[in-house]
């Protein structure tokens, strides 16, 4: 019966196993505490650098761990980057080791190199583009291989950003990395469909470390925008709740939630071929102004 004492403790994923990628901090790890609080299994995946990426360490996985383990629930930790093909691999291979199966990934693990254009080096793009979207491609190959060989489908939740979707100035290394996270969750959703495998994004907006210096962030009231608004969104898309929505994009800030799309404008049409003068003369009518 739901509602009774034995359903709350076992919670709305008791007896699935999720890999978390970045869970050492930040969102990462109230998405690894709150998968947990529901009854996963978590593998806390963490390189423990620094924000732009730089250093490497076990502490911040392990404090994770040690948190899901006082509450009662399992979790292991992985010191892997996800960055590459193997990497993704051994990040998932620690969730079956541990755990025998693996049901749930959210590619959350991320850094900042922020320099605007002309100031950006190769360096600076090549990291970014690493973490963020060949890290997102190398644990979704490795994951979706095993939901697919487990036969009982399995939940992906991605992590796009509004700089990607919308535009940030001084990011364009971060922004190519986030959009192209959204074009990839879209034709994963499309292709993982028949293996009852859902991907979907959450664009969180969040004080972490990645954010607590920008300006706007300066006012802020105790508590407000705290990152663990966001996972709530990654619990319901994770779970049974949310088993047919796939190819979407959550917006999270604080306790608002919204879903983020393209849209195309009604445009003009007309019979033949338009010359560049009558689109100048449309523009507002092709813009949708
Ligand atoms: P954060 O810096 O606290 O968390 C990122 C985590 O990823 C860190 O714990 C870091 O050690 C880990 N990490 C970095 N490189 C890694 C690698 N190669 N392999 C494994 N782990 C690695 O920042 P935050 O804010 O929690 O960010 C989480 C995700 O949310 C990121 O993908 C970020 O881009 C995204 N995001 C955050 C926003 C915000 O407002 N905080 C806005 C939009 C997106």
């Amino acid at each position: 019966m739901l509602g009774s004492w034995g359903d709350m403790k076992m919670g709305l994923l008791a007896g699935k196993v999720a890999v978390v990628t970045g869970s050492g901090g930040g969102i990462g790890r109230c998405h690894a505490l709150a998968l947990a609080k529901e009854g996963a299994s978590v593998v806390v995946n963490d390189v423990g650098g620094d924000r732009s990426g730089s250093g490497a360490g076990k502490s911040m996985a392990d404090k994770v761990v040690d948190e899901i383990k006082s509450m009662d629930r399992q979790a292991v930790a992985n010191y892997d980057s996800v960055a590459t093909m193997e990497g993704g691999r051994r990040i998932v291979k620690t969730a079956l080791e541990a755990f025998g199966q693996l049901d749930i990934l959210v590619n959350n693990a991320g850094i900042l190199r922020d320099k605007t254009l002309l100031k950006m080096d190769e360096a600076m793009w090549d990291a970014v583009i690493a973490v963020h979207l060949k890290g997102t491609f190398a644990c979704t190959h490795a994951a979706a291989t095993v939901m697919k060989d487990q036969g009982r489908g399995g939940r992906i939740i991605n992590t796009s950003s509004t700089s990607g979707l919308l535009g940030m100035f001084g990011q364009s290394n971060y922004a190519a990395a986030k959009a192209g996270i959204a074009g990839f969750t879209r034709v994963c959703a499309l292709e993982l469909t028949k293996y009852d495998i859902s991907v979907n994004a959450i664009v969180p907006i969040a004080k972490t470390r990645m954010t607590e210096d920008l300006p706007r962030y300066a006012d802020l009231k105790e508590g407000e925008l705290d990152p663990s608004h966001i996972s709530p969104v990654v619990v319901f898309l994770a779970s049974d709740l949310g088993k047919d929505i796939s190819g979407k994009f959550f917006l999270i800030r604080g306790p608002h939630i919204s879903a983020m799309e393209i849209k195309t404008t009604e445009g003009v049409k007309k019979n033949g071929m338009w010359t560049p003068k009558e689109i100048a003369a449309n523009i507002d009518k092709i813009m949708g102004w």
